[in-house]
């Protein structure tokens, strides 16, 4: 009997937003090692798609998409375009986000909160699709 092993993604698919940069990167490569395919999304088109690239080297197919995570309708869009290829979103990684320091105490203030609506509505967006595939 084979039990399932820790962080085994084989036949899975995971959507990495932010895939792009930094963690988002490091990220997408440990999925596509686990096992799964992968949907790099991120603002910066040109360098999420060398994320896919990588990715693709690892030997899991990839489909990288620009999205914003603030706009609801990039978010829509790019689970619509993961369901289309796969038929399935298992995996969501909210990412997306920011690392600068010291942008000032009012964007400090307001950060979280679109950080926290971002991510939820990506959330809703893929539960929605794996609702009705
Ligand atoms: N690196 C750390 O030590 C650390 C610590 C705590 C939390 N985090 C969080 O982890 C996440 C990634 O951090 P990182 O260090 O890899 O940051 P990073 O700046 O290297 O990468 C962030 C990525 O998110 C993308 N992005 C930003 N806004 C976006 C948007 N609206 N829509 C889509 N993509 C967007 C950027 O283009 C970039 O590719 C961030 O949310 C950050 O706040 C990081």
């Amino acid at each position: 009997m084979s039990l399932p092993q820790p962080f085994n993604l084989d036949g899975r698919v995971a959507v990495v937003t932010g895939a792009a940069s930094g963690l988002g990167i490091e990220f997408s490569e440990a999925m596509a090692e686990a096992g799964a395919d992968v949907v790099c999304s991120d603002v910066n088109e040109g360098a999420c798609e060398e994320t896919a690239e990588r990715v693709h080297g690892l030997g899991r197919d990839v489909l990288a998409v620009r999205c914003d995570v603030s706009k609801e309708d990039d978010v829509k869009a790019m689970v619509e375009r993961a369901v289309e290829r796969y038929g399935r979103v298992d995996v969501l990684f909210n990412n997306a986000g920011t690392r600068r320091r010291g942008a000032g105490a009012a964007s400090a203030s307001t950060r979280p909160r679109t950080g926290i609506r971002s991510s939820t509505s990506t959330c809703t967006a893929s539960t929605t699709a794996r609702a009705s595939a």
